[in-house]
């Protein structure tokens, strides 16, 4: 039959076909409107400035990560690493750049510990030894290179424009200037950037970052690499070799951003996709809702809704300091963690009507966290391209040393090591040797930067707050996933469990005076939540009414677009 088609026929049948696959493809929704919500309104415009040039969302996430360095200084920095999650339109192609710190070459298992194996307190937090490799500055370049439109020149420039100018202190930058006080005071230029006048500048003085400006001038001119490489990269290492640090210029010119396929999960016909370790993030988050897809959440009693939810985290948390560390240096058994049997054999151990003591859980231990600074960042462009991007120096400024001469603040991201078997870190997360400190290796991460996509249509999310990061995504997913708008999904009093110490920490009005005696009758106990976790930043796209919106919690001073 097909022999007596004409050729010509054929190959137009063909040709179509093709078109039509190709039109498939790229056929995704695309949304009216742009948004982007982050960390501070200066950086959120930034982002749509760039958006307004022609730009894409991986144009936009650039501009808005190097924007924060400016007014968010404690979070995103020049010396600061993190993960972004991408989403391009045109092939539907999901990719987790990794652009996380990684620790220095001379770096040792043991280098947190004294001659008696005993954890040298704020060795790991507060000097120059605490510091990785920084990885945001190669990951701007990876961006622009790999997915951007416009030259890194063009989504560096608002940076440098609000580095150049300054801006008004706000009154939480101050509170974390005046917080790391005694650290800054350590270097000339902490003390030159930070506490002009040899005090925290008062609310509204015109925070000015000229250093800042400078190497930001430099990568927009010759490419990241010249921060890695020639004389900046001399200038780095010996400005860290002066405060006793240990980087080399190999370090440097050795640092590679890595493309990591996302995680995928499914809960109750959504779909999420989030970030691979280095991040526990991604993990807890899918075996969280896999746990509780055991459970017809809506038809539970609020107090019981609650209590599983706290035992799924309880659980998802345990395996964590078991299982996790950098997948490049150690097997961590994915399948099994992301299986819907194995959530349903943590699901068998849960009973409605008592909290099960963590101690009963078999294996390794994990305990009491809590985060200091991070930020997060959501953006959407009208092809439907995307960014779920979270950034981090670890702690405040990180250690709030700064370089001299470079404008670049050394993170703390080594405490995010098990720098000892069984020792808490600054989060009083614990780990084993799967996270233990080695040579050019990734410290475990909890940031979860996540896009669940469903019926009702996508939502963009994620927050710092250190080991409750994962919590927050999943409780923003099931509140998202109930019909909450997003400004309801960052305004949510947020509860956690992250299995040691075995307790809840609440927000006010997480739970009302009857759940909270309920749960305690449960056998739960409930703590305050520790002031400065979370800063969430969500865009979401309902398809119905293609209706876009974005915010921004309510707790910090972070700002949402819609254009
Ligand atoms: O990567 C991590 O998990 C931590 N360095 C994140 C720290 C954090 O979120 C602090 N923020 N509040």
């Amino acid at each position: 039959m097909s022999a007596r088609v004409p050729a010509a026929r054929r190959l137009s049948a063909f040709l179509i076909l093709f078109l039509l696959l190709a039109a498939a493809q790229a056929d995704e929704r695309k949304p009216s409107h742009a948004a982007i919500a982050s960390a501070y309104p200066l950086a959120t415009a930034a982002g749509m400035e760039i958006l307004d040039q022609g730009g894409n969302a991986f144009d936009a996430a650039i501009a808005v990560s190097a924007a924060l360095a400016v007014v968010e200084p404690k979070a995103s920095s020049l010396g600061a690493g993190g993960f972004f999650l991408l989403h391009r339109s045109s092939d539907g192609v999901n990719v987790f750049v990794d652009a996380r710190e990684v620790a220095p070459l001379a770096a040792t298992r043991d280098m947190f510990l004294d001659e008696a194996g005993q954890v040298v307190k704020g060795r790991s937090t507060a000097t120059a030894l605490a510091a990785g490799i920084p990885g945001e500055v190669a990951g701007w370049g990876h961006l622009a290179s790999r997915y951007g439109r416009l030259p890194l020149r063009q989504s560096l420039a608002p940076a440098i424009r609000i580095a150049r100018q300054g801006f008004p202190l706000y009154a939480q930058l101050r509170d974390e200037i005046a917080a790391k006080r005694a650290q800054f005071e350590k270097t000339p230029d902490g003390r030159r950037t930070f506490l002009p006048h040899g005090d925290v500048p008062p609310l509204g003085y015109v925070l000015r970052l000229p250093d800042f400006a400078r190497t930001l001038e430099m990568i927009s001119r010759a490419g990241v690499d010249s921060f890695y490489h020639g004389s900046f990269a001399r200038k780095l290492v010996d400005g860290v070799r002066k405060l006793d640090g240990i980087w080399s210029l190999e370090d440097l010119a050795g640092y590679q951003v890595t493309e990591r396929k996302p995680l995928i999960g499914e809960y109750r016909g959504a779909r999420i996709v989030t970030a691979p370790p280095p991040s526990s993030g991604g993990i807890a988050l899918i075996d969280g809702l896999n746990i509780l897809s055991g459970y017809e959440l809506g038809k539970l009693d609020s107090v019981t809704r609650k209590h599983v939810i706290i035992e799924a985290l309880r659980r998802v948390h345990r395996d964590r300091a078991e299982y996790l560390g950098d997948p490049d240096f150690v097997d961590i058994p994915l399948d099994r963690l992301l299986s819907p049997y194995y959530a349903a054999g943590q699901r068998a151990s849960i009973r409605l009507d008592r909290a099960m003591p963590s101690d009963m859980l078999p294996g390794y231990t994990s305990a009491a966290g809590g985060g200091r600074q991070t930020t997060h960042f959501s953006v959407l462009d009208r092809e439907g391209n995307r960014v779920a991007g979270t950034v981090t120096l670890n702690a405040w400024f990180g250690t709030a040393l700064m370089v001299t001469g470079t404008g670049v603040i050394l993170n703390n991201e080594m405490d995010d090591f098990a720098i000892k078997p069984g020792a808490p870190n600054m989060y009083q997360l614990v780990g084993a040797d799967a996270n233990a400190v080695a040579p050019r290796k990734r410290p475990l991460s909890s940031m979860t930067p996540t896009f669940i996509e469903s019926d009702r249509g996508l939502m963009i999310l994620g927050s710092p707050g250190g080991s409750f990061i994962p919590t927050m995504v999943i409780l923003g997913t099931l509140n998202w996933l109930s019909g909450a708008s997003a400004a309801d999904v960052v305004a949510a009093p947020r509860f956690h469990h992250q299995y040691q110490p075995d307790a809840v920490f609440a927000e006010d009005g997480a739970f009302t005076g009857e759940e909270r005696a309920a749960l305690e009758q449960r056998g739960h106990s409930i703590r305050g939540w520790p002031a400065t976790i979370g800063n969430m930043q969500v865009i979401t796209w309902d398809y119905a009414g293609d209706q876009v919106d974005a915010a921004s919690d309510p707790r910090r001073a972070g700002g949402s677009l819609v254009k």
